[in-house]
């Protein structure tokens, strides 16, 4: 199976267009360290012919300019895409505005929970993806489904499950306790196998928090993408960019106790891949103590344009 990193960043991308931090100033003066990144988003494929999106960010005619793989097959008709399905982890900006790029009469089919599909279906501007082509299938949590292309199948089978997690921003309703309604199928994690290997790998950008059932999930994977949006949970306060802690906005931090780096210490994963990376996170820069701190406990940074075979 042939995965490529489209985007690695998280909302925003490196640089964010307003924003005058260090690590966006540096993307955006060409630093030798600091690398642009755009929004988080990979593609999956079994036969190299076909390619599955998980997720589709606002990048996405960009992405799809940066990776060959992703041009109309030059051989093919006059209008044709090797993007064959989209499946979805959320509903967030990042994840889902980028299939309003995808709306000029390519036949594809769009997976998603019942929670992120009722969003899709609320939001009329979706229709821009002719219904009579585009397929919207819903997903059920804990169900493996065979990711079927308009012509037949993928090749690739996707487990999606609940992950903690917090609904999109812009659906936020603060409620009395405290919590902002966030359901499950707000935020899924996926497990991508592909038949003909039957090797498989997790796909998680967003997780609020490791709990039991999770980490007894992903426990021995042979890969995992994660949630790499801060390195610590202040540090977009520490930075004077947004009054929210990584918690807040349902995201985990790489350090200290509560961090990513100490929670999948014994889970025995084989390649392990920070994913959604926030352009406040000190990670991004290539030779910075943090990111010796995560590469000296096997992690990688998963860059645009990264090319992994499993
Ligand atoms: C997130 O990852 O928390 C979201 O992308 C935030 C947002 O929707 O702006
Ligand atoms: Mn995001």
């Amino acid at each position: 199976m042939k995965i490529k990193v489209l985007g690695s960043g998280a909302g925003g991308g490196l640089p964010q267009w307003n924003c005058n931090a260090v690590n966006s100033k540096d993307a955006r003066s060409g630093h030798e360290f600091v690398k642009p990144r755009s929004q988080s988003s990979i593609a999956v494929s079994s036969n190299e012919k076909d390619w599955v999106l998980l997720n589709a960010s606002p990048d996405i005619r960009q992405q799809i300019f940066d990776n060959k793989e992703l041009h109309p097959h030059e051989n093919g008709p006059i209008r044709n895409s090797p993007i064959q399905a989209v499946v979805l982890t959320n509903g967030d900006v990042d994840h889902v505005t980028g299939l309003l790029c995808l709306r000029e009469g390519h036949p594809f089919n769009l997976y998603a929970s019942n929670r992120v599909l009722g969003t899709i279906n609320a939001n009329t501007i979706f229709n821009v993806l002719n219904p009579e082509k585009v397929n919207r299938i819903e997903t059920q949590l804990n169900t493996p489904f065979e990711v079927m292309t308009p012509n037949g199948s993928a090749g690739i089978e996707i487990t999606p499950f609940n992950v903690p997690g917090k609904v999109a921003l812009y659906l936020e309703e603060k409620k009395a306790d405290g919590t902002f309604g966030t359901q499950e199928g707000d935020t899924i994690g996926l497990f991508v196998k592909e038949f003909s290997s039957g090797k498989g790998f997790y796909y998680i950008p967003g997780c609020a928090e490791v709990d039991q059932p999770l980490r007894e999930r992903i426990t021995g994977a042979e890969m995992i993408f994660f949630d790499g949006t801060l390195y610590t949970n202040n540090e977009m306060l520490d930075q004077g960019l947004l009054p929210k802690t990584g918690e807040r906005m349902g995201h985990m931090n790489m350090s200290g106790d509560d961090g990513t780096l100490k929670i999948f210490e014994d889970m025995n994963i084989d390649r392990k891949i920070y994913i959604h990376i926030n352009n406040s996170n000190p990670v991004l820069r290539d030779n910075s103590d943090e990111r010796k701190a995560i590469e000296n406990k096997g992690w990688e940074v998963s860059y645009d344009g990264m090319e992994v075979t499993l």
